[in-house]
């Protein structure tokens, strides 16, 4: 797909990005969806710089994808400060960044510890925030990337026992979208990716606590929820950067509350076509 529209005065190519070759860094790599996604972008051809805390799963993965592996731990600001720096330094840079890494704790709030409710913000949010600020100069300055963050539909629902979770995924749905505004007729695209439950470690971890159990069970009863696939989410979202699509929601079923929850910003999008997004020199 090609699409031109006018930005300071320059046209941009609203195409896609062809992944063979390029360098695509997925953080939470280790396993679940962003073990997936490793898999499904190596298979696209891409070089991966993988994510997570020391592991031996982490290594393993890395090994048999042929690619690069970083440990740190993403809720400790001072291992996620100077991250893109640092795997920029020992390959090439970073074509494609996905915020995978999330954690979720789900639990009575006034119950939780305030700590791990900070880590969980910290973790969801002010490090994709973050690495987006590291990673955005040299995509500019290449005139080439794409970014993609891992949120949730939760994030426009309102699901009991999972407060800190949702909240944290609405901010980064909305950050993304923002996000996009500033770099409206720039080359650097978002992808914002907004899932219903997927069969990994965080879904057992969430249902554990019986109130999101009864919650997802009734949902799942009136089939307005159903369990998703890593393997099928994965080949979606790889889809979604090789044809610059801004959305990936699922299952389908589920994703009109996330259209409807976005009609404000498409509304805001609309009614500043002309504006100008940056600042004149
Ligand atoms: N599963 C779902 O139902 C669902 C639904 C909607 C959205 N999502 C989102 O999809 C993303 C992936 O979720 P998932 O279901 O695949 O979860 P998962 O199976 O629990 O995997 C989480 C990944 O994040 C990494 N991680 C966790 N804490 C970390 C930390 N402090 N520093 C670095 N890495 C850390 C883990 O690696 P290590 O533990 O090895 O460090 C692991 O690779 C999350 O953002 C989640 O919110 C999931």
């Amino acid at each position: 797909m090609t699409s031109r529209r006018k930005g300071r005065g320059a046209i941009c190519i609203l195409s896609g990005m062809d992944l063979e070759g390029k360098r695509v860094l997925v953080t939470g790599a280790s396993r679940g969806i962003g073990a997936a996604l490793a898999e499904e972008f190596a298979h696209a051809g891409a070089r991966l710089a993988l994510v997570a805390r020391e592991s031996e799963r982490l290594r393993d993965l890395a090994g048999r994808l042929d690619a690069s592996s970083y440990a740190a731990d993403l809720a400790d600001p001072d291992q996620v400060h100077g991250l893109i720096g640092r795997v920029e330094a020992d390959g090439a840079p970073v074509d494609v960044l996905v915020n995978n890494a999330g954690v979720e704790t789900a639990g009575d709030f006034v119950e939780q510890r305030w700590a791990d409710i900070e880590s969980l913000y910290r973790l969801n949010l002010l490090t994709p925030a973050e690495l987006c600020h590291q990673v955005l100069p040299g995509m500019l300055a290449r005139r080439s990337g794409h970014l993609v963050n891992m949120s949730s539909l939760a994030g426009v629902t309102a699901f009991p026992g999972i407060t800190a979770y949702s909240s944290s995924k609405a901010g980064l749905t909305h950050f993304t979208a923002a996000l996009r505004a500033d770099l409206r007729g720039r080359p650097v695209k978002t992808t914002v990716v907004e899932l219903g439950p997927v069969g990994t470690d965080l879904l057992d971890r969430a249902k554990s606590y019986r109130p999101v159990d009864d919650s997802f069970a009734r949902a799942y009863q009136l089939h307005v929820l159903t369990e998703l696939d890593a393997e099928v989410v994965a080949r979606e979202i790889v889809d979604a950067v090789r044809r610059n699509r801004r959305h990936v929601r699922l299952p389908k079923r589920a994703g009109l509350a996330a259209s409807v929850a976005e009609a404000p910003r498409r509304a805001t999008e609309w009614l500043l076509t002309g504006v100008d997004h940056q600042s004149q020199p």
